[in-house]
């Protein structure tokens, strides 16, 4: 069991839908958290919100080569971290004819680039016993078409965490890549590129949230898409 009440978790994506409900979560549970994403002005109401448990925060891009490691670097200036996690991310629809350039460059920067660099800063301050949790996604599992580079980037990071998971079980350091199914935070309304398909009603945020975060406590080593089922509400 990983004891939340004595944790400092950095929440980078805490402005989006899964990673404010995880912040809230991990307060809930009695950690402390820093705070990363790009909003400044919901980085600020977040903080507000959760009051006193919150560590620090940080604006960053984290698309720019040293972004991810900045976030790092001020989270643990600010207090030694037992943990990070990640749900930044970013989505993209349509066909690949239709892909141009700069939908490419974001969605495979931010969903694989980002988190492999994160990963890389984070080995270096969190402690025997501590976490590194990726928010992936269901399409890591199964690809689906009008999705190629978001399937892609995400396929990349659950493989990406696999091979950080062997590498790091010797030092007590826990990876865990998180595959949620499709979840109403709103992510698929703002795309990058494109429109979504027509989605069936997809989980409560915050019941992926308490999900992610009660992996976190049990010591959990994967939560692929099939550990949600029930997180409806
Ligand atoms: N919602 C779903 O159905 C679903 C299902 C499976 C997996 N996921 C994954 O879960 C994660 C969170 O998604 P969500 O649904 O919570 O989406 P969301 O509400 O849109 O949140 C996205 C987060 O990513 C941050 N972000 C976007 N671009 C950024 C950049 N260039 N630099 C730094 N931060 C950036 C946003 O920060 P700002 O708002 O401050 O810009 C926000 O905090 C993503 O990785 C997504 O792929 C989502």
């Amino acid at each position: 069991m990983t004891d939340l009440a004595q944790a400092h978790v950095l929440v980078v994506g805490a402005t989006g839908g899964l990673g404010s409900a995880i912040a809230r979560r991990l307060v809930g549970a009695g950690a402390r958290v820093s705070l990363a994403g790009r909003d400044e002005s919901r980085l600020r109401s977040l903080a507000d919100e959760l009051g006193a448990a919150v560590v620090a925060t940080v604006a960053r891009d984290l698309t720019v080569p040293d972004g991810p490691a900045a976030v790092v670097e001020a989270a643990a200036a600010a207090a030694p971290l037992t943990g990070v996690v990640n749900a930044a991310g970013v989505v993209a629809f349509g066909g690949i004819e239709d892909l141009d350039d700069d939908t490419l460059d974001e969605v495979l920067l931010l969903d694989l680039v980002a988190p492999i660099r994160l990963a890389r800063a984070a080995l270096g301050v969190i402690p025997q016993g501590g976490f590194l949790a990726q928010v992936s996604a269901v399409v890591a599992e199964r690809a689906l078409p009008g999705m190629a580079a978001y399937s892609a980037a995400k396929a990349g990071l659950t493989a990406f965490d696999t091979a950080l998971a062997g590498e790091l079980r010797r030092r007590g350091i826990r990876v865990l890549d998180v595959r949620p199914p499709h979840t109403e935070t709103g992510l698929a309304s703002r795309p990058v590129a494109g429109q979504a398909p027509r989605l069936p009603r997809g989980l409560e945020p915050d019941a992926v949230a308490a999900r992610v975060v009660q992996a976190l406590a049990d010591d959990e080593r994967d939560l692929p898409s099939s550990g949600f089922s029930g997180s409806s509400d």
